[in-house]
């Protein structure tokens, strides 16, 4: 089956470089480069310095699968392979699934979540949330049957915000034991989350069946390192995306993975930053959302850098962000990129300027609430 575009990207790929304002990003600002080598080690330096610019390990660095291994309870680094986030993504439902097997997966979702999945043939079954976004692990029991091979989570979760608990992720990986599937655990967001109290531990460190993928590109803001990791303790799924890899990307860029050394080794300069910055506008969207009743529903979210929004519109959220984006020249993602019915949109946290946006959608929307609260055709 051909794969279908990816929704959200197109959107991305129409608008993130035109219009003046972004206010549905899911990655945080991405830090300069100057502010990754001020923070490195004299030996941090001299590897930066040494650097020889040819191929790398189809595995990853040693050294980089080392500074990862750090947030994992493995310290083997022959159970992580790098590679950019969406392509890890990608092959791993290449190397696990077969026609006949049967998917159970959270939804809505970055659309790459399911969208491989469809292509291979699997039938999937989506675990969904209820209207306060949160997913209940009972719900996903009853979506298993005999052929589900796996389980795909992503908390935190994109676009609502969402998170689990232990008790709850720990619920999932029972569920996965009892059937004998994987769990793929999205956890591009991992650490963006006030309170670290509540942090889950990553489905690698709970299950032999798990895989987590995590990477720079959210947590950190250095997406354009197009870093990304998987780790699981099962060796012959590790050794099987390495081969894979040889199709795709063969290895990572040399200066990427240098420079993610540096950010793991110091990623409380990353992670803190965001994290202020995330709560932050949370707190200024808050206040904004109170007095706007064309915001019906906004449910801030638990963890991550996104939340999706309800509108109180008559026309449709594709059209609202058409329109929005047209006039204003502010960016948003409407539910319609995440296959999702009703009438939201995404909000990301994770920008500097977002202060700057708000008075102007409050602009916006006061010379245009009529139009969009009535049922009139938007051009
Ligand atoms: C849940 C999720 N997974 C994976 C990715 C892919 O990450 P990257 O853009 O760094 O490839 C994204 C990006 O938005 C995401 O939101």
């Amino acid at each position: 089956m051909k794969m279908k575009d990816f929704k959200l990207e197109r959107y991305f790929a129409q608008h993130e470089f035109t219009a003046k304002y972004l206010l549905s990003s899911s990655d945080c600002d991405g830090f300069e480069q100057n502010y990754v080598l001020d923070l490195a080690s004299a030996q941090e330096l001299k590897m930066w310095n040494d650097m020889k610019l040819g191929y790398t390990e189809s595995a990853g660095n040693p050294i980089l699968r080392e500074s990862i291994t750090q947030f994992y309870k493995t310290n083997n680094i022959e159970e992580v392979v790098v590679g950019s986030p969406g392509e890890l993504n990608y092959i791993t439902m290449k190397v696990l699934l077969e026609k006949q097997d049967h998917v159970v997966a959270v939804a809505p979702a970055y659309q790459s979540l399911h969208e491989v999945v469809h292509t291979i043939g699997c039938e999937i079954s989506y675990w969904k949330p209820n209207e306060n976004w949160a997913f209940d692990p009972n719900q996903l029991e009853h979506l298993v049957r005999e052929n589900t091979k796996l389980i795909i989570i992503n908390f935190p979760h994109n676009p609502t915000g969402s998170y689990l608990t232990l008790s709850e992720l720990t619920q999932i990986v029972s569920i996965a034991k009892k059937n004998d599937c994987y769990i793929f655990s999205d956890e591009m967001y991992h650490k963006l989350l006030a309170n670290p109290d509540a942090e889950l531990p990553p489905i690698s460190d709970l299950y032999s069946k798990g895989i987590s993928l995590w990477g720079t590109s959210k947590s950190f803001g250095l997406a354009g390192l197009r870093t990304g990791w998987l780790v699981c303790n099962d060796l012959d799924f590790i050794h099987r995306v390495i081969s894979y890899k040889d199709y795709l990307s063969i290895c990572s860029s040399a200066p990427s993975e240098i420079l993610s050394i540096i950010a793991l080794n110091h990623i409380d300069d990353f992670l803190q930053p965001n994290i202020k910055k995330i709560q932050q506008n949370i707190n200024l969207f808050a206040e904004f959302a109170q007095t706007q009743d064309i915001i019906s529903s906004f449910i801030p979210p638990k963890s991550g850098s996104t939340a999706f929004v309800e509108l109180n519109i008559n026309c449709s959220s594709l059209e609202f962000s058409n329109y929005l984006v047209k006039n204003a020249g502010i960016m948003t993602i409407p539910a319609e990129m995440f296959d999702h019915p009703g009438k939201y949109i995404r909000v990301g946290f994770g920008r500097q300027n977002f202060h700057e946006i708000l008075p102007l959608l409050t602009g916006f929307i006061e010379q245009n609430k009529s139009l969009l609260m009535n049922n009139v055709s938007l051009k």
